[in-house]
């Protein structure tokens, strides 16, 4: 029986799992997704090719390995056969894809309700990438939802008729134009037969491929601070990227679950709105942006960034189980003066080493910095960690020490090659 390793994402989402999940996506026969949708974007270079993934797993760029879409992922299939032709187009085989027959399906009215709701918060606006997220989420609680299995059944045309005419009701408070049920009903039997070759029962398929002992990898998308229930609320996204989310959207139990890899920068960054203790709204953030790269892989946003917050990465191990680190951006942080490290929050006079989501909370939250020496010049080729500067190796165990967990992988560079991986520092539970 094999386990199931995880790649999780420790703060606000775009920590860089793209490139992880590729390195041990090559050790990999499955690469599995159980969260999230496309608002998530996993870039990878292979080969001077560069891929985004926003839905299907990005190990299915590798031979042989199978690629599943669990059950507990929001699915625009419009998104879906776009990516799939992209990868086609770049000559890869999709034909080891499955898709969860129980996943839930995103159609125009989530995505129009989604800028609706959006565009009516006001000053309270969350950021959403507006690809009907968390309006596909609600009507799967509220039970309303079409899944993948519903698009084959004769009850398909009158259930989204129902959907339809009671979003429309909604849209017509709002003063929207309301959506045509058939126009709708004909353009998803056909995105359902393009992808009717992939649909199975995923849950079933995961439990023979641990039986047979095959290694699965499952693909995080967002991350920790962006849960619903542990994240910052309400900025946050409406599904579980954390442990347990994992667990439902997939079906796999909690002894499944092997290594659980939580992914960070050697600095931080947010895309949408909501607190952020360790922000660096100035030229500093804007440095970090500049050299990190850091726009959108989804929506092309600038992200907001800032340095590392070590109170809200060890709540993130402490929340996923965490038992190796991953972290990205080595070289980008090196090229700073002095790199500043979050070890605690000052709020109301008292000193804390707990996080809080509670926003008010965090809002009230300045961060107490460790400062430390960057300049680490190239580090782009190292890959031990022993030859790394020592200014750098002072950082690194320095946020060891704080969260008590070995960081496996140091990335020093975008390329694929360019990691340090020291397989002797994991902890195991
Ligand atoms: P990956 O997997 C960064 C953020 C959005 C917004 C909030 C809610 O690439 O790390 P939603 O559309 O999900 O309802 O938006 O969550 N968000 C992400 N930020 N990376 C992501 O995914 C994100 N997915 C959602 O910016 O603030
Ligand atoms: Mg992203």
């Amino acid at each position: 029986m094999s386990k199931v390793d995880v790649v999780l994402g420790t703060f606000y989402g775009d920590e860089g799992k793209g490139k992880i999940i590729d390195y041990l996506g090559g050790k990999a026969d499955v690469a599995l997704r159980a969260t999230g949708g496309n608002n998530a974007g996993h870039s990878i270079e292979v080969d001077g090719v560069k891929y985004v993934f926003h839905l299907i797993p990005s190990g299915i760029l590798n031979k042989g390995s199978l690629a599943i879409i669990g059950n507990g992922v929001v699915i625009d299939p419009k998104v879906l056969i776009e990516e799939i032709n992209s990868l086609k187009e770049k000559g890869k085989d999709i034909s080891l894809l499955r898709i969860s027959t129980k996943a839930h399906v995103i159609f125009p009215y989530h995505i129009e309700m989604d800028k609706m709701l959006e565009e009516n918060r006001g000053s309270g606006k969350i950021g959403t990438t507006a690809r009907g997220i968390g309006p596909c989420y609600c009507d799967k609680y509220e039970r309303c939802g079409i899944r993948i299995e519903d698009l084959y059944s004769d009850g398909f045309y009158d259930l989204l008729k129902r959907n339809i005419e009671n979003k429309n009701k909604i849209f017509g408070l709002y003063n929207y134009p309301p959506l045509d049920v058939d126009k709708i009903y004909k353009e998803y039997l056909e995105y359902a037969s393009v992808i009717k070759e992939y649909v199975c029962d995923t849950t079933t398929l995961i439990h023979r491929l641990i039986k047979e002992d095959k290694k699965i990898i499952c693909e995080g998308a967002q991350a920790t601070l962006l849960d619903i229930d542990f994240g910052s609320y309400p900025y946050v996204t409406s599904s579980n990227p954390t442990i347990g989310g994992i667990i439902t959207g997939s079906g796999i139990n909690a002894h499944d679950i092997g290594e659980v890899y939580g992914v960070m920068k050697a600095y931080s960054s947010r895309v949408g709105a909501g607190p952020y203790v360790t922000e660096q709204d100035n030229k500093i953030g804007d440095m970090i942006r500049e050299l990190g790269h850091e726009y959108g892989a989804t929506t092309k946003r600038p992200r907001r960034c800032g340095y590392l917050d070590l109170v809200a990465l060890k709540y993130a191990v402490l929340v996923n189980g965490i038992t190796a680190l991953c972290m990205n951006h080595l070289d980008t942080i090196g090229k700073l003066d002095t790199i500043k490290l979050c070890v605690a929050y000052e709020r109301d006079g008292e000193k804390t080493t707990e996080f809080t989501t509670n926003e008010e909370e965090l809002n009230r939250s300045l961060p107490v910095y460790e400062e430390f020496k960057g300049n680490f010049g190239d580090v782009s080729k190292i890959r031990k960690r022993e030859d790394l500067p020592v200014n750098a190796l002072k950082y690194i165990k320095r946020i060891e020490e704080y969260v008590g967990v070995p960081i496996k992988f140091i990335g020093v560079g975008a390329g694929r090659e360019e990691m340090i991986y020291e397989k002797k520092l994991v902890k195991r539970r």
